[in-house]
């Protein structure tokens, strides 16, 4: 069994206006120390999938299983610590402006009850990891986003997190940085053996950093493999679409840049 096995999830939103089934029988799976891409366009239940994984969204069926745990049969309190295991970094970095950036590594572990100078020596440990160390006192409005997403990947390696989903993590920064943000995760997932779940609809993101990607449209997985195939041959209209627009949208920016 892989570590990672999703199995026919479904995810309908009910609502006055009428029903939205977001995801629609999605199955795969993912091997530990993986990193593993998910796109689609705007709309296609890429958020809903990842929060899905680590049931911020509660799945309407299928399963979710990880390291061989079924996480919707769990108990309450063990389903708390088996998503411990399970960190999430997004678009617009989620810090806490009121707190320093040595406060924000801080706070997951004041929440797991660690003692506050333990906490304080391992996250100006992993500030060093990220490249910030001389930040720590900064306050996230100082920084630009680049250093900002860095903050959020110290905090999530605070939680020692066995998983990583990342939902559009450099969809909001520039190509530049999106490429240190890129190293940053490859290292981390070499040194640590993170699994990462890498949702995007950056087509260079996937291509830089994802052993296999899926696709998905409407709701529904219609092609998986790995990233160089699929990107080299895509099965699908979807997938042609998709890697198409990375070809016009390189052609639009470099016209842009004169
Ligand atoms: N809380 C919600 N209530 C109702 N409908 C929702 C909710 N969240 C998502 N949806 C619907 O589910 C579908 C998938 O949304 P989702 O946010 O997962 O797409 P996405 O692929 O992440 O899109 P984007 O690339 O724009 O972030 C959309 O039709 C959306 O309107
Ligand atoms: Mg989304």
């Amino acid at each position: 069994m892989a570590f990672i096995e999703i199995e026919h999830l479904e995810k309908t939103f009910q609502s006055k206006s009428g029903d939205t089934e977001a995801l629609r029988d999605v199955s795969f799976s993912i091997e530990q120390g993986e990193i593993f891409g998910v796109i689609g366009l705007s709309g296609a239940g890429k958020s809903t999938l990842v929060r899905c994984i680590n049931l911020l969204e509660k799945p309407s069926g299928g399963r979710v299983i990880i390291d061989g745990r079924e996480l919707m049969k769990l108990s309450d309190s063990k389903l708390r610590l088996a998503r411990r295991e399970i960190g999430m970094i997004f678009q617009h970095f989620n810090l806490l402006m009121q707190r320093t950036v040595l406060d924000n590594v801080c706070f997951p572990m004041e929440i797991a009850g660690i003692r506050k100078r333990e906490a304080r020596e391992k996250a100006l440990n992993y500030l060093e990891q990220v490249g910030l160390s001389d930040k720590a006192s900064a306050y996230p409005a100082q920084l630009s986003g680049g250093q900002k997403q860095r903050v959020a990947i110290a905090r999530v390696l605070a939680s020692k997190p066995r998983i990583l989903l990342c939902d559009e993590a450099t969809s909001a920064l520039d190509p530049q940085t999106t490429q240190s943000i890129l190293r940053l995760l490859r290292q981390i997932n070499e040194k640590y053996r993170i699994t990462m779940v890498v949702i995007t609809h950056e087509m260079r993101v996937v291509e830089q950093i994802c052993d296999r990607v899926a696709v998905l449209e409407y709701g529904r997985i219609v092609e998986t493999g790995r990233t160089r195939e699929v990107f080299d041959e895509p099965k699908t209209e979807a997938a042609r679409r998709l890697i198409y627009t990375r070809e016009y949208t390189d052609i639009e920016s470099e016209g842009s840049g004169i």
